[in-house]
């Protein structure tokens, strides 16, 4: 009987893809993982932030087991400012339960059903099916080396607006991309905030890896060059995740963005969450205040650094010559471009067999843009004597198969 009652969009709904296919090959004893996207467990300050949630619950109880304010803590914002090296008003920052919350609320403060939203192809699915899910028409643009193609973004916008079609924003994922790996250069960063300036249209920046930087010259995000260069604190929404860099089971990010936007989303926190949680949230002020990011990140980056060397190592050792792959600084993935006719749809099959995972790059694209011939490989889960063994039987799953 219930079924009958759920709504339009309930019924579309399918789970998700990638969790699916990660667990279609969880109990296979012996399987090299190149799947998931999680961090791994290793990096977690487990001692630290043990010692920290005693204390700020024996010390701070009283004010931390009540409702918290819908806009995040205030002793967290002060700390995030401080971090982060901005003097902006509090009214410009909103903590949520993770980086989805906030994608999903600024989606519902903007969108309405046919609206166009435009996105990075490939993207992160769990940002594509939020904003499918209120109803957004999503645009992919194809990145290149240098992150989104600018010419072909200016393109679309052109063939939405002649359209007669609402741009809400533009989704971009600029460092360490989730699933491409690709980092956004400087120039293509200050170019799109500068089109976006000259346009009018917002931008959505989803920065959960730019602190998993393990060599190189870390580049300003969006948000800073609007901020520095530009003198805009608006037109760019910063989406910042401790998923990645403390533990995504505290489920706490923040938004800096239009105070406009800001309040509006937080209406949206309201009505859905009350508040984001006020234990881990002080948790995460006492973490900064004590002044134990810095050192953290240093180790958490030098943890990942082998794993990444090891993936790129086995990459250039053992994949075809047609084979083309992004080599990311940092962050969690690395991508796969095959042959224009082959499918990693099909590749995933065969691998499976051979006790190797990884996932076809077509779950990345919106339904109906797919493109085949390309995989994401994560390098953080698996160990790096197993990257460089599943690697070797990747490469020659793949000559195998194009033979
Ligand atoms: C690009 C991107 N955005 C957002 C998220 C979700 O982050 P959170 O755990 O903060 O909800 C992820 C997690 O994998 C991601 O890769």
């Amino acid at each position: 009987m219930i079924s009958e009652k759920l709504s339009q969009a309930t019924r579309n709904m399918q789970s998700s893809m990638i969790r699916e296919l990660v667990s279609s090959t969880r109990d296979i004893p012996g399987l090299i993982s190149f799947a998931g996207g999680f961090p791994s467990p290793k990096t977690f300050p487990r001692e630290t932030l043990g010692r920290l949630y005693a204390n700020v619950i024996e010390n701070e109880g009283e004010c931390v087991l009540q409702y918290g304010a819908s806009e995040g803590d205030n002793m967290l914002k002060e700390e995030l400012l401080k971090w982060e090296g901005y003097s902006l008003p509090h009214e410009q920052i909103l903590i949520t339960a993770g980086a989805t919350n906030a994608i999903f609320y600024m989606t519902l403060a903007l969108v309405e059903k046919g609206d166009v939203i435009i996105c990075e192809a490939p993207s992160f699915l769990g940002s594509l099916v939020a904003f499918d899910a209120v109803g957004a028409e999503l645009i992919p643009v194809d990145l290149d080396r240098e992150g989104i193609d600018l010419a072909g973004l200016q393109s679309a916008v052109q063939k939405v607006t002649a359209e007669g079609k609402k741009i809400k924003f533009i989704y971009t994922i600029p460092d360490f991309h989730n699933p491409s790996g690709i980092t956004m250069s400087y120039q293509r960063r200050r170019d799109l905030v500068k089109y976006a300036l000259s346009m009018q249209i917002p931008i959505l920046e989803d920065n959960p890896y730019s602190r998993l930087r393990f060599s190189g010259t870390a580049l300003p995000t969006l948000f800073r060059i609007a901020h520095d260069e530009f003198q805009n604190t608006e037109i760019v929404t910063e989406i910042v995740s401790f998923s990645k860099i403390l533990g995504p089971g505290m489920r706490l990010a923040f938004a800096k963005g239009s105070p406009i936007l800001i309040e509006r989303m937080c209406s949206w926190q309201q009505k859905i969450n009350i508040a984001p949680d006020n234990i881990s949230q002080r948790v995460a002020a006492r973490f900064l205040a004590e002044g134990h990011m810095g050192p953290h990140l240093e180790k958490i980056c030098s943890f990942y650094a082998p794993y990444l060397e090891a993936m790129l190592t086995a990459m250039s050792r053992y994949l075809p010559p047609y084979v083309q792959y992004t080599k990311p600084e940092g962050g969690i993935f690395t991508w796969v471009w095959l042959p224009e006719d082959m499918s990693a749809d099909e590749l995933f099959e065969r691998a499976k067999a051979e006790k190797i995972s990884f996932i076809p790059g077509s779950k990345f694209y919106p339904v109906g843009k797919e493109k085949f011939n390309c995989l994401r490989l994560n390098f953080t889960f698996s160990t790096p004597e197993q990257i460089e063994q599943g690697i070797k039987s990747l490469g020659k799953l793949i000559s195998d198969f194009y033979a």
